[in-house]
């Protein structure tokens, strides 16, 4: 799905790399981990699911393992797993910033569009999910690019409902 493809996971990684220089966490960890958050989309409980193949994938070495499996695993609310490490923390604030800003609208859609979600729908998941990712962060530096995301989305939020809501308007003075 091109709402999960390559380049979420690009972007993903990307922006956890940046993070994790910045607040000093692992880097290693955070990449592999950025890298593999994915690798079970559309399963039941990608989180988990994909925490359990990392660590298959990273056997050698089961120290690195177990820190990029928890970073997996708690990077999804779903899962009900809270990061416990920094690198965890930076993996689920680089996941969350990619859903945010110009980017974060365009995936929305892209998913409508994917699972038939109507316009309506899709803004009701502005107000139940993408608005309040801005609260769901962790570190610092997560929060310093997502201001700027966030006041975005609302801007775009509050037009978007502005025209449907003139389009409903209209329809009721033809009744
Ligand atoms: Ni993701």
């Amino acid at each position: 799905m091109a709402s999960h493809d390559d380049g979420h996971v690009k972007r993903v990684v990307a922006l956890a790399e940046y993070i994790a220089r910045k607040e000093g966490a692992d880097v290693n960890v955070v990449v592999k981990a950025a890298e593999l958050h994915d690798i079970a989309r559309g399963q039941r409980n990608h989180a988990l699911k994909g925490a359990e193949i990392a660590r298959k994938l990273l056997a050698e070495n089961p120290e690195f393992a177990e820190k990029v499996a928890h970073c997996i695993e708690a990077h999804s609310f779903s899962s009900g797993v809270k990061p416990k490490t920094i690198e965890a923390k930076v993996l689920s604030d680089a996941d969350k910033l990619d859903a945010m800003g110009a980017v974060g609208i365009a995936r929305a859609f892209i998913y409508s569009g994917e699972n038939n979600r109507s316009l309506e729908d899709t803004v009701k998941h502005f107000e139940e999910k993408l608005l309040r990712l801005v609260s769901c962060l962790y570190t610092e530096t997560a929060k310093e690019i997502a201001r700027e995301r966030h006041e975005f989305m609302l801007k775009f939020y509050n037009r978007l409902k502005k025209e449907l809501e003139f389009a409903q308007i209209s329809i009721q003075a033809e009744k």
